[in-house]
């Protein structure tokens, strides 16, 4: 028997595919049966010709007999709905955010996965989505950025004289930032960055960028290695800290955040009022409210002459390989919940398999989703 798996277009504007044609080429190799809704990759630049050469069946009567669906983000209820009973869905799933998706799932028995819930472990590395696509967004912050700079990133020693390199600040350094330094520093710019975690100076520094240490003295990093939420007082004293930094830069890319928690408020207004008019500010911590006071999720300002951007879709706009990757860490996830006889398993006493599944037989498993439903405490 084959785990019959099918791929769904996604919605609202999502450019990246769960299945690339190669990765069904890989699914069907483990022995899997891939359906695959026409259109879906369309978005992206792969026909329905493509996914059918790989060896997919394409088709618009997708959900028949499924037993795993993988999406990009969390389909809407009205598509849930179609998943038949007592199926699998795995994707990014937005669990705390997405109350009717959830009770929809539940009423369904549906057995969904979130990738944002797979632990950062070095064992769940093949499954890390979230730093496939934290890496995408990294680099593409700094394309945008150059982009909307009037300035040039690399020195320029010209007959006209000597243009000097663009000053860019990074803040935040796990993977995004760690990306948007890497993609900054072979643009030609001076980097600095800044990391509640000191761990991260090494990393910084070997990429060729300053490390701006930071002024907090309580542990800024909680026992599993990330980062947490800073007392109000901390956080005032860490934008006191970073000012000078924030107005001699030209280009700022933020990326700080808390995991499950809001993205912490680095710059604020005033802060962005002592930059340069012509500063460009992306924000890749938009979409969990923003490192930067004026960000707007989306959106695109001009305060004073200074640029604020907050794209919550930069891993969207290099889809092809993002989706490659994405795609690639699903088929590791698929490989994790299958039992090589053509069946889906799920052992909960596996960390990988316990920590994302948000919904199984008609309850909701996930504490944290538990918590944010208003649920009362796990069974
Ligand atoms: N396989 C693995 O073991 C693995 C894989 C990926 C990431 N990780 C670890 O997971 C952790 C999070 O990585 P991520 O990229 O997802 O991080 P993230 O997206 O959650 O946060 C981005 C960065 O923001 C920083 N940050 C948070 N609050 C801040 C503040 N107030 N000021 C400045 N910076 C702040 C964090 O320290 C982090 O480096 C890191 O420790 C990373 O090394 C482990």
């Amino acid at each position: 028997m084959a785990v019959r798996i099918a791929i769904p277009n996604e919605t609202s504007g999502e450019r990246r595919v769960a299945v690339t044609p190669q990765v069904v080429r890989r699914l069907l190799g483990s022995g899997h049966h891939v359906v695959v809704e026409s259109g879906t990759g369309d978005a992206v630049g792969f026909t329905d010709g493509e996914y059918a050469e790989a060896g997919a069946e394409v088709t618009s009567d997708l959900y028949q007999g499924a037993d795993l669906v993988l999406v990009v983000g969390p389909p809407m209820p009205d598509r849930a709905a179609r998943i038949p009973e007592g199926a699998a869905l795995v994707g990014f799933l937005d669990p705390f955010a997405a109350t009717e998706l959830i009770g929809t799932l539940v009423a369904r028995r549906v057995t969904a996965f979130a990738m944002e819930a797979v632990p950062r472990t070095t064992l769940a590395q093949a499954m890390d989505a979230q730093s496939s696509q934290a890496s995408a967004a990294g680099y593409q912050a700094v394309l945008l950025a150059a982009t909307m700079s009037p300035r040039i990133f690399p020195m320029l020693i010209t007959a006209a004289g000597t243009i000097p390199p663009v000053k860019l600040l990074v803040l935040g350094a796990g993977v995004a930032g760690l990306q948007a330094i890497a993609t900054a520093r072979r643009l030609g710019a001076v980097v600095s960055a800044y990391d509640i975690r000191p761990q991260v100076r090494e990393q910084i520094e070997s990429l060729g960028a300053r490390f701006i240490a930071a002024p907090v003295d309580e542990s800024a990093a909680s026992a599993s290695g990330y980062a947490k939420e800073l007392a109000d007082e901390t956080q005032r004293r860490q934008q006191a800290a970073l000012t000078e930094s924030v107005a001699a830069a030209d280009v700022i890319i933020t990326t700080a955040q808390v995991p499950g928690g809001p993205a912490p408020m680095l710059i604020s207004r005033e802060m962005v009022e002592k930059m340069r008019p012509g500063s460009v500010i992306v924000d890749v911590a938009a979409a969990t409210g923003g490192n930067c006071e004026l960000t707007r999720a989306g959106g695109d300002i001009v305060h004073r002459g200074v640029r604020v951007m907050g794209p919550t879709d930069l891993a969207g706009s290099v889809a092809i390989d993002a989706s490659e990757m994405y795609a690639r860490n699903l088929d590791a996830f698929v490989g994790h919940i299958s039992d090589g006889d053509g069946n889906l398993s799920f052992d909960f006493d596996d960390v990988i398999v316990s920590d994302a599944c948000i919904t199984h037989n008609g309850r909701v498993m996930h504490p944290v989703t538990r918590r944010a439903l208003n649920l009362e405490a796990p069974e």
